[in-house]
């Protein structure tokens, strides 16, 4: 049993929680996920190890609650307990002194990536960190990842804080400049947002790094639930990534897989609210 210190609201159904998992802390490194049970029976929900404390023992989770399965661990209180915390898994970011990078965070994909630029941070790049959500409301994480950054830019579809409209144009700015253009550049969040980054910095020929998200049950690379194609070739998200070549990545692949159990899951929401 894994014990829930902390359990706090950051915006609409996004949780941070920090749970006691003292190897996982002692052993994790960026880039790497957990899967967690919240009982006996429940599905296994795959989540990115936001930080650790090692001295504490404890992890940082970043949960969005989108499914019956992610209320449930929402749901539960500082003091309560996980079932299960199996991890770490996936592969590490790789992390390299590239100089100048860019960062970017869509939605809840900010979580994903605030260990990936505190890492890359550390490693001596400098570091420009790009935000973006549909309001200001879904903007998370500013002041952690301000801490570490050159520069954080924030982009809003209604314009409620920052820049209107979508993460790309503030990174087809930085490429415009010589003195700004990123060596590297790693994106997190939905689909169509991965994938336009991808076809921004590919004429270039820009490192680009994604981390992808797709069906996880073993987390082992046993069950083939996390196939995605990169390169033309099958690969398990589980042990092979998170992390991929975003210019190597079939988005329509993806897109198509994740979209497979969606009725399924907004039918399990719905029951669970009657
Ligand atoms: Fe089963 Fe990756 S989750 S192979």
């Amino acid at each position: 049993m894994f014990e829930v210190v902390s359990n706090d609201v950051l915006a609409p159904s996004l949780h941070r929680m920090v749970v006691r998992a003292p190897r996982v802390a002692a052993s994790r490194k960026p880039g790497q996920f957990v899967i967690v049970r919240s009982a006996p029976g429940e599905e296994r929900i795959p989540l990115t190890i936001g930080d650790a404390d090692n001295a504490a023992g404890t992890i940082t989770l970043f949960i969005q609650a989108i499914g019956a399965s992610t209320r449930t661990i929402v749901a539960i209180p500082a003091g309560g307990f996980l079932r299960d915390v199996a991890g770490p898994l996936g592969l590490p970011t790789h992390i390299e002194a590239w100089g100048r990078v860019a960062c970017i965070g869509g939605g809840v994909g900010t979580a994903v990536l605030y260990p990936l630029a505190k890492a890359l941070a550390a490693a001596g790049n400098d570091v420009t960190t790009i935000i973006g959500g549909r309001a200001e409301s879904y903007i998370i994480l500013k002041d952690e990842l301000s801490a570490f950054s050159k520069e954080v830019l924030v982009t809003t579809e209604d314009g409620s804080m920052g820049r209107k409209g979508f993460v790309t144009a503030e990174l087809a700015d930085l490429m415009a400049n010589p003195d700004t253009c990123p060596k590297a550049v790693f994106a997190i969040g939905p689909v169509p947002m991965m994938r336009a980054v991808a076809e921004l910095t590919r004429p270039l020929g820009i490192t680009t790094v994604v981390s992808l998200n797709p069906i996880m049950i073993d987390g082992t690379g046993m069950c083939g639930g996390c196939r995605v194609l990169v390169g033309g070739e099958p690969k398990f998200a589980c042990v092979d990534g998170p992390e991929f070549d975003a210019h190597e990545v079939d988005f329509e692949n993806l897109f198509d897989r994740l979209s497979t159990y969606r009725g399924h899951e907004a039918a399990d929401c719905k029951l669970n609210r009657q």
